[in-house]
């Protein structure tokens, strides 16, 4: 094989990035503290809410929104979300392990994510929407879910819905940033996402009881919740600050049980240097996506390629297979690897196709036609911003000599 050319996403480590590193080492204070509440600022102002808790990952970052809406209701297990089976597997992963159930519904064929008329077809003929605790959208490849429709669905049913937006970083919806507008938003800043952080996530909202239920629950549900001892150099201000004889330390005594998705000064740091060039980022990935659908034009017989829009920020480019009747995506997939293109499948129908949900398979097979077409045959590229013109112009004269060899490519053939 040769070396990867063209690889899904890429961070290099400039000197603004190890300035900020090295200035973490330099101040002696590893985990979270002064940039990590820098970054939650500028992250909840660039989304334009009220206020962001960082966590140690996307995955997190959602168990804590779910977790904090459970603890604020005061639910039990077995509540009912509803949301998309096209996704990475973390946004089902978060709803099973806060002891809900994950419900799903099927997704628009273009953009991957779940669709108004979906979720309104599921509840109306629900048998118990009052067991439902959220919609919680995935806005996939940074496409975003319909959500004034979706929230309108959710006000009609008295259902809160939350986004998953760890895959949409600066999208914007009818004038709103994604992940501003329900009761919260998530993210992750892995290393492969628009604004990268190695592995970091953060909560957001404009929920002041969600943040603080949150911002407990990720260091252990503790009593303390001044902005870790920062201000006091260690010296806690409300130590033994209540009515007590007993001996009483707010970091020690803990209100409910919690997590530990606390994440570290390095993280915030890194996230803060790829912030500070959010614009550029999202407008380069764009142009990618427009280059890239230009020159694979010729083959959108074979290739459903991504609908453009300025509005959106990218994290891949993904493709689907119309036909796979000529080429499949196993076949695909191995040339352009050979050829140092990498790719990565449209994550798989998770109740259908993901064998940790493989309990739900007979019960939704069929039944979510779209998501399993697309579990099977779509696929994503890059389109990051380190790529270069003539790497784009590589991807587009590989595809050539792929599909030009099918019988039928006739555009195939004249392109070549
Ligand atoms: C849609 C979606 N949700 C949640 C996550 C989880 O984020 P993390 O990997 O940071 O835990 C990801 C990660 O890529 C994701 O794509």
């Amino acid at each position: 094989m040769p070396p990867l050319r063209v690889r899904v996403g890429d961070f290099q480590l400039g000197p603004k990035e190890k300035k900020a590193i090295n200035e973490i080492l330099d101040s002696g204070r590893l985990s979270e503290g002064a940039r990590v509440r820098e970054f939650e600022r500028r992250w909840a102002a660039y989304v334009g809410t009220a206020h962001c808790t960082t966590a140690s990952s996307g995955t997190a970052a959602l168990i804590l929104g779910l977790a904090a809406l459970k603890h604020r209701h005061g639910w039990g297990n077995g509540r009912k979300v509803l949301t998309t089976p096209l996704t990475f597997i973390a946004t089902s992963s978060a709803i099973s392990v806060v002891g809900w159930e994950p419900v799903y519904v099927d997704v628009d064929p273009h953009t991957f994510v779940i669709t108004p008329d979906s979720i309104a077809a599921h509840l109306s003929e629900a048998s118990d929407p009052e067991n439902y605790a959220l919609i919680l959208p995935v806005h996939l490849m940074g496409y975003p879910a319909d959500m004034s429709a979706i929230l309108e669905i959710g006000r009609r049913y008295g259902i809160a819905v939350a986004e998953d937006s760890a895959q949409a970083h600066g999208t914007r919806y009818d004038g709103h940033v994604t992940a501003s507008m329900g009761l919260f938003g998530a993210f992750s800043f892995y290393i492969a996402h628009n604004i990268q952080a190695g592995e970091m996530g953060a909560l957001t909202s404009n929920d002041a009881e969600i943040d603080r239920l949150a911002r407990k629950l990720k260091a252990q549900g503790r009593e303390c919740d001044c902005p870790i001892c920062l201000r006091h150099e260690g010296r806690c201000p409300r130590l033994n600050a209540n009515d007590s004889d007993e001996d009483y330390d707010p970091r020690f005594t803990h209100e409910m049980i919690g997590y530990n998705f606390k994440t570290m000064e390095f993280q915030a740091g890194l996230g803060l240097t790829q912030l500070d060039r959010a614009a550029w980022i999202i407008s380069q990935r764009q142009k990618h996506v427009r280059l890239l659908n230009e020159y694979l034009a010729p083959y959108a017989d074979i290739l459903q390629l991504p609908p453009y829009s300025d509005d959106v920020s990218y994290l891949a480019y993904p493709l689907v297979i119309r036909r796979p009747d000529l080429i499949s995506r196993k076949e695909l997939r191995h040339r352009l690897e050979e050829r140092g293109i990498e790719t990565r499948p449209l994550f798989g129908c998770i109740p259908t196709q993901q064998p940790a949900y493989g309990h739900l398979k007979a019960q939704y097979e069929g039944r979510l036609p779209h998501a399993e077409y697309l579990g099977r045959h779509a696929f994503y590229l890059g389109c990051h911003q380190y790529l270069r013109e003539e790497d784009l112009a590589y991807v587009a004269e590989t595809f050539g000599e792929i599909l030009a060899g099918l019988p039928k490519s006739v555009a195939a053939k004249e392109r070549v």
